[in-house]
């Protein structure tokens, strides 16, 4: 028995079966003219499955509404040729044995990060503020919070429809869920807005019950979380676990299935006075629901040091502590990112502990899909 042979063992939450435990981190690459998908990226995705992991987590698609993404490269979940060019991955991924979620992504009032130039329609937000201090987008109506929840809700729908085996709500990284729900980015006097984390949580809470309705109750739903943005890496929705209950377990019972809760570096304590659970560790605990961990898996640096240094080292050191807190039932799934994004074969690699073989990952890995 080796260390990671207990992730070796299939999953399964409503439509969504997986052969392991292993998935593919959502990861924006900007290589979608136009906002559709090609063939490149679509072999890219395949490799990583034809590589061992059970499921790719798509990178964020834009929902069917002008300014959900702010960059033109970026893909969208909309459109005959758009939802056909998915439908060609999903086909492409199943052939090889693996699933495939797509992440439905609205920026909110946030500038692309990777690419601020970038042409797009005008942006929307709470109001009108991505930061502190920082004005992005126009406050919505209460016809573009309806017209926003719609979208997600097309998304799901065509998701469903199409044969996705689930779908991933991001609502992490300081885009409009998380605007939504920061009081510094939320600012709101109706019911979108106020003092407690559950009022600023209900905007997500309606569109994921209006998901949920949509699409019945077959198809697995997963929201993404995070503490962090990616304007402020030290912001903190929940100061403690009573709070991440006031924002995660309506969420639940409106119908999320798992929780996809994206960290830094998974070894860390969510709540250092608490204990060690990381954020995987306390949602899971707080809500019942499974959860994926995510963060710095087999590097020696996190992605946000990356996107100021040169090559991250591939490492297995943190594997144990991974066994260790998956052992102890604080996750039900994994979710890696630079690591998979720099070689298709990471995990066949790690789990014959070839580490010597291992690609590194780069910024300049950034500039080609392979
Ligand atoms: C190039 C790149 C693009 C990313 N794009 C997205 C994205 O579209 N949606 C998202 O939720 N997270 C995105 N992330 C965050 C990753 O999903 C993941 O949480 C993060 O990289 C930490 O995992 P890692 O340490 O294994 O790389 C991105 C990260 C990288 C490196």
């Amino acid at each position: 028995m080796t260390l990671l042979d207990p992730f070796f063992t299939p999953f399964t939450c409503k439509s969504l079966k997986v052969a392991n435990r292993f998935m593919m981190a959502p990861m924006s690459r900007y290589f979608a003219p136009g906002g559709i998908l090609t063939q490149e990226s679509i072999d890219y995705y395949r490799r990583r499955i034809e590589g061992g992991v059970g499921a790719v987590i798509t990178e964020g698609v834009g929902v069917d509404r002008p300014g959900a993404v702010a960059a033109d490269t970026v893909p969208v979940f909309a459109g005959e040729e758009g939802l056909a060019a998915w439908d060609k991955a999903r086909a492409e991924i199943h052939a090889a044995g693996g699933a495939i979620i797509p992440q439905l992504w609205h920026v909110g009032g946030c500038e692309d990060f990777n690419y601020p130039d970038s042409p797009h329609p005008p942006l929307e937000s709470p109001s009108g503020l991505v930061g502190p201090g920082i004005a992005g987008g126009k406050p919505m109506t209460q016809q573009d919070i309806d017209g926003a929840i719609a979208s997600f809700v097309r998304g799901a729908c065509d998701a469903s429809r199409l044969g996705f085996d689930a779908i991933e709500l991001h609502g992490a990284h300081g885009y409009l869920f998380d605007q939504f729900f920061w009081d510094v980015t939320n600012q709101r006097d109706d019911r979108f807005g106020g003092p407690s984390i559950a009022s600023r949580a209900r905007f997500a809470v309606e569109t994921v019950a209006a998901v949920r309705e949509a699409v019945g109750p077959d198809l697995a739903i997963i929201f993404r979380i995070s503490q962090w943005k990616t304007y402020l890496y030290e912001a903190k929705i929940a100061t403690s676990p009573a709070e991440l209950a006031e924002w995660l377990v309506p969420l639940a019972e409106a119908g999320v299935d798992i929780f996809h809760c994206s960290e830094r570096r998974f070894w860390e304590s969510a709540f250092p006075d608490e204990g060690d659970l990381n954020l995987a560790g306390w949602t899971k605990k707080i809500t019942g629901k499974p959860t994926i961990t995510v963060g710095s898996i087999g590097l020696d640096r996190d992605l946000m040091e990356d996107f100021v240094a040169g090559e991250s080292v591939p490492t297995l050191k943190s594997l144990d502590e991974l066994a260790r807190r998956f052992d102890r039932g604080d996750f039900d799934l994994v979710a890696v990112g630079r690591a998979l994004l720099a070689d298709p074969n990471w995990l066949m690699k790690v789990r014959t502990n070839a580490v010597s073989e291992l690609l590194p990952y780069s910024r300049a890995t950034m500039d080609v899909l392979y």
